[in-house]
């Protein structure tokens, strides 16, 4: 048994995100034989139900039987019971802390508790304040009987709530008990940036300012705001994409090789990647800042209404939906480089990558015969949908000319992983979850310093006087504003 006996606590068990991905990601890991033993759920919301209405409940979304998913359903939902908890009521805490301890005898759980947060972030400060005075976030040590809590983006507004929220977290939690979600980084290909550049010696040398002329970051989505306007309304791309998955991408590629595989080692050199983040200047800040918002256009061919038209969004509304960034970071590596970062909604198609960009060789010996210039190598590490590694090298054309063409070595992790892979990245993370190991998860000190980093760029996109001008209209179904080629000129090269 690799995992310490637990039982898992859900909160918001009745709501979308623990129906959706939840039990459904609970069951994939049990029907393979991936959870303890000695394992429990109890699923709290303020819905009122009884245990086997419940059962019922998460029996019917569960998937139906497979030849490669054997039908464990019933033996799953056996595990589950429910308990109706009004989030901020402590008699209701102090009843649950009651039924733990009859789980903890009846499946012989140790003592060990995870809460999953799978409610709305405003409910995040009194859960864990009431979980810390009924005594249920206290634990004996970090392995035995031990007390985590596991939470969701977004972690806070701005840096202010940010730093409110962890206040009210560390009232009764450590950090070691906090596992903050990011499920970007429990993407395979987005694990395997670690691998790549830390196994093996060719890349390394090359990844710095003297061989790479520019890194860029992007993560273009075809969806729109969906059913989600009042929380995007409120939020936008910078807080949607950037506070989180962006800056996660960036740290990964820039950062030092930490000296071990750990998840302290890695997030503190995560972390001197935030801090090194150059100051985004007021001056002339829209030249490294590019705003835009989908207008009505064509997805798949089909006709899709502008952001303004999109239901519960403002008709006047000034939320960004794409934006494009270039940041650098003021270390020795990377000192000159620009990190071109960049995310929309609505744009021509889903595609998640990052491109490192290689220098022109120093002198063209072939100048004088092909009188054009040689491309440079370039590496892509692509992330959705093709989760490939793509190298382009110039070669020799075949035949009597000596002309050059580009040529890619394609490494296709999609191929390679299909039979061990996992269905959903939510079971990654609920597995390490589990482990207690938090190297996939967002550390405080990384919170408060993107934040930081971000908070002028919000001020732009929020109460800075010209910001209307400065918000370019893009039709849906292309590539964003056309401004961002001012100061990117290979910005559509590197995504189509
Ligand atoms: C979420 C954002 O965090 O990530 C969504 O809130 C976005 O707006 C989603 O669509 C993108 O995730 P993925 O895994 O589809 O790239």
């Amino acid at each position: 048994d690799r995992l310490a006996p637990c039982v898992f606590v859900v909160f918001g068990a009745s709501g979308d995100l623990a129906t959706r991905k939840l039990f459904p990601a609970l069951y994939h890991l049990f029907s393979a034989d991936h959870l303890p033993d000695h394992f429990g759920i109890i699923g709290c919301s303020r819905t009122t139900f009884d245990d086997s209405a419940f059962q019922d409940r998460i029996r019917r979304i569960l998937p139906t039987p497979t030849d490669e998913l054997p039908d464990r359903r019933d033996d799953f939902v056996r595990k589950i019971r429910y308990q109706t908890l009004v989030y901020d009521n402590l008699q209701d805490y102090d009843s649950l802390s009651h039924r733990l301890e009859s789980i903890n005898a009846s499946f012989g759980t140790q003592g060990n508790r995870l809460f999953y947060l799978a409610v709305p972030p405003q409910l995040y400060p009194v859960i864990s304040t009431m979980l810390g005075r009924s005594g249920l976030a206290r634990e004996k040590d970090r392995h035995h009987e031990w007390s985590r809590i596991v939470l969701e983006k977004p972690f806070g507004h701005d840096l202010p709530s940010a730093l409110e929220l962890s206040d009210v977290l560390h009232e009764h939690f450590s950090e070691h008990q906090i596992f903050r979600i990011d499920h970007y980084l429990a993407k395979e290909t987005v694990q395997n940036l670690l691998m790549f550049r830390f196994a093996n010696t060719i890349f390394e040398p090359l990844w710095n300012r003297n061989y790479i002329e520019y890194v860029s970051i992007s993560a273009a989505e075809t969806l729109g705001v969906e059913k989600r306007a009042g929380y995007y309304e409120q939020a936008g791309v910078i807080r949607d994409m950037f506070q989180n998955h962006m800056m996660q991408l960036l740290s990964l590629v820039a950062m030092e090789a930490p000296s071990r595989f750990q998840d302290e080692s890695v997030r503190d050199d995560k972390t001197k990647v935030f801090n090194s983040l150059r100051p985004f200047e007021l001056q002339g800040r829209f030249r490294d800042l590019v705003l835009g918002q989908y207008g009505p256009g064509n997805i798949d061919h089909h006709a899709v209404p502008g952001y303004r038209q999109e239901e519960g969004v403002a008709p006047d509304s000034l939320t960004p939906t794409f934006a494009f960034l270039r940041s650098y970071i003021d270390n020795w590596r990377w000192q000159g480089v620009p990190f071109y970062i960049c995310s929309g909604k609505r744009l021509s198609r889903k595609l998640t990558r990052i491109v490192i960009q290689f220098k022109d060789v120093p002198h063209s010996m072939f100048r004088h015969i092909l009188g054009e210039k040689i491309s440079s190598n370039r590496l892509i590490l692509g992330i959705q949908p093709d989760e490939v590694i793509n190298l382009t090298l110039q070669t020799k054309s075949p035949g009597m000319s000596s002309f050059l063409r580009t040529v890619t070595m394609r490494f296709d992790y999609n191929h390679e992983a299909e039979k061990s892979r996992l269905k959903d990245a939510y079971e990654k993370v609920l597995m390490d979850c589990l482990l207690g190991d938090q190297m996939l998860f967002w550390r405080q000190d990384a919170v408060k310093r993107c934040w930081a980093y971000l908070t002028p760029i919000l001020e732009m996109c929020e109460s800075c006087g010209d910001r209307a001008q400065h918000l370019h209209l893009y039709p849906a179904g292309t590539w964003g504003p056309k401004e961002v080629e001012a100061t990117y000129e290979n910005y559509l090269q590197d995504h189509i």
